[in-house]
């Protein structure tokens, strides 16, 4: 059973409540430019095919992208799979998704709208379960959550990989590298980045929108949700992809 995103959960806490309810807001308002701009992203389109080459589709498997989007990892995914289930919190995402995935002759492609903070699948259900710039935006007991229920809804030998922006708050090298290069950036583009300073600046010390956690941090998630053989892969920039396997 799912919900719709917009139910009330009573079993959620009200933190995870209120984020839900502030992701649905903004990318419902934001899916349109997010759409335009994602696909001509050369980063970002490394990342996809990164977390394509970690989890290896086959045909006939039962994959599940949490955090969808308009599909730009879902609809790379389904040619080489069985069934996709592609969920995002935002239905203007999945009506998005669903245009797309028509005009590209796929049928093997299911959106859902709903947090993936209250799907529910079966026990050892799904063979690979992917994400691509999403988990950020969960709170950090959510990221593990869904880690672990992720990681139930595996049957052995099925994959869980996740592609992400993945730094800390300064706390080792990496982190500071990324930190100045993304800070010289905005510098660079005077006024306009002056501005994306305080307001992307406000939303990562403040943690209301972007959440993200070194890849230390999604390594030992992984692990405590019981995944072997995990491996985290610096890939471009800030983002990395972090894969891990069911036990068998
Ligand atoms: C940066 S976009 C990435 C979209 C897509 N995965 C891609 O690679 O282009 C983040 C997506 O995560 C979704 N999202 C954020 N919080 C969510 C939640 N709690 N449950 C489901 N989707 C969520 C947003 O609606 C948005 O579509």
């Amino acid at each position: 059973m799912t919900s719709r995103p917009d139910a009330p959960n009573p079993g959620a806490p009200a933190t995870s409540r209120a984020n839900i309810a502030r992701q649905q807001r903004f990318w419902t308002r934001n899916a349109r430019s997010w759409d335009h701009g994602a696909g001509n992203n050369p980063g970002l389109v490394k990342v996809v095919e990164r977390v394509v080459a970690e989890g290896a589709p086959a045909a006939g498997q039962y994959v599940v992208d949490l955090g969808c989007g308009s599909g730009q990892l879902a609809l790379r995914i389904a040619p080489a799979a069985g069934t996709v289930l592609a969920v995002d919190v935002s239905r203007a995402m999945i009506d998005l998704l669903d245009e797309h995935a028509r005009a590209a002759g796929l049928t093997n492609v299911e959106g859902r709208a709903v947090p993936i903070e209250h799907l529910e699948l079966g026990e050892g259900s799904v063979d690979l379960v992917v994400s691509n710039y999403a988990l950020h935006h969960l709170r950090d007991p959510d990221k593990a959550a869904a880690v672990r229920q992720a990681a139930g809804w595996l049957r052995p030998g099925g994959r869980l990989v996740v592609g992400d922006m993945m730094f800390g708050r300064g706390g080792d090298a990496r982190d500071r590298e990324i930190i100045s290069s993304k800070l010289a950036l905005m510098l660079r583009k005077g006024p306009a980045g002056w501005w994306r300073i305080l307001k992307n600046g406000g939303r990562f010390l403040l943690r209301f929108q972007e959440r993200p956690v070194s890849m230390q941090a999604w390594v030992q998630m992984f692990e405590d949700a019981g995944l072997v053989d995990v491996e985290a892969i610096p890939v471009v920039n800030e983002a990395a992809v972090v894969r891990g396997t069911k036990k068998t």
